[in-house]
């Protein structure tokens, strides 16, 4: 969304026999100030600062959006009152419950949203990359939880959706040829036609880095995922693709079309690079990578030139995780360092 800037006021009081002239070059809103991305804030780590920690980095990188993987208390607790939007995890091993009683998805409402009344709820993300036999709870779950929140007087003040993995993409190039899995299809219909009758978007983690190493789309030139191809690298009917990001978006766009679903949105719910483990994870290239997806998401796709609402995966290194790529996703070491330089906030 674009603000307008309220134009330059002049204002002239004449007082007595002086004349004061005050003028307020700008009264430009924060957001001028916020963020264009958001945090994932990922907690699989034993050596984390504590929430309280992790809030204020957020505020002084201008960081106005966060995700977090379920509805850990003390970072709730935080955020109440910073005006931070939330998008909150439905983790998966509660959606067996959540889709088979109306009371849980209430009871679980209750306990973890409107306990906290002072946080602001986005996004209530039912299941994080569901597969398997576990995808039919899911939107009987987003029912459920759906549902609770209306009950509770909650119901359009918060979106109810779930993450989508990259891996439900078939095809990502061309991006009008975007098509998800046949396998993922018959879940993904449903919960597509539930966020088209609700109004909610669908959220996607997409990995250009995955793009990459798996070679998911063939053999593309790392430059393409880091932003830094000099020109198109893809031409796509009328539109010309500079980088995966863009290429990832409008295929899911695309995908989510040919199931005959319109007017569902797409929020990329993670994206990043990885600084340490693997091939082409690099400091260097994690540095590039985000810094430029920072600068670019606020021009949209070319598909959909506007913003994209994007969160970056993530915070911190987790040493909870799988050895490799998977512990050096973060922009933080727990120790609060900086991986290495980069700003949010752009001017
Ligand atoms: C729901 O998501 C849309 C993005 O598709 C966003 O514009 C809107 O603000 C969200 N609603 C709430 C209540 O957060
Ligand atoms: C889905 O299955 C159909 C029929 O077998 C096939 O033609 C199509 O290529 C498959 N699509 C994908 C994305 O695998």
């Amino acid at each position: 969304m674009v603000r307008g800037l309220v134009p330059t006021l002049h204002m002239a009081l004449l007082l007595g026999l002086g004349v004061f002239v005050s003028i307020l070059a700008s009264t430009t809103t924060t957001t001028a100030r916020d963020a264009s991305v958001g945090g994932c804030y990922g907690m699989s780590a034993n050596n984390l600062p504590p929430a309280n920690t992790v809030i204020s980095m957020l505020r002084d990188n201008g960081i106005t959006s966060v995700r977090l993987y379920a509805p850990d208390s003390a970072a709730l607790a935080a955020l109440g009152g910073t005006g931070i939007s939330v998008m909150v995890g439905v983790p998966n091993n509660v959606l067996a419950d959540l889709a088979t009683s109306a009371p849980a998805a209430a009871a679980w409402v209750r306990t973890n949203i409107q306990a906290h009344p002072a946080v602001s709820f986005q996004y209530l993300v039912v299941g994080n990359e569901v597969a398997g036999g576990d995808t039919r709870f899911v939107v009987p779950a987003m029912e459920n939880v759906h549902s609770a929140l209306a009950a509770a007087g909650l119901g359009g003040a918060i979106n109810v959706t779930t993450a989508i993995s990259q891996a439900t993409i078939a095809v990502h190039v061309p991006p009008s040829a975007g098509e998800f899995t046949n396998e993922s299809k018959p879940f993904l219909l449903p919960v597509l036609q539930f966020l088209e009758r609700t109004g909610a978007p669908l959220l996607a983690n997409l990995y250009p880095y995955f793009v990459y190493t798996y070679k998911a789309a063939g053999d593309l030139d790392v430059s393409f995922m880091l932003f830094t191809a000099p020109g198109t690298v893809v031409q796509d009917g009328e539109y010309g693709y500079q980088n995966m990001f863009d290429a990832s978006v409008d295929a899911v766009h695309a995908a989510v079309e040919r199931l005959g679903v319109s007017g569902v949105d797409v929020v990329v719910s993670e994206t990043g690079w990885p600084s340490a483990g693997g091939e082409a994870a690099s400091v260097e290239n994690a540095r590039t990578y985000n810094q430029n997806l920072v600068n670019h998401v606020g021009k949209g796709t070319p598909r959909r030139p506007w913003k994209v609402e994007t969160y970056v995966f993530a915070m911190f290194n987790e040493n909870l995780k799988e050895n490799g790529v998977e512990q050096n996703w973060g922009l933080f070491y727990p120790s609060t360092d900086r991986v290495y330089p980069i700003t949010f906030i752009l001017n």
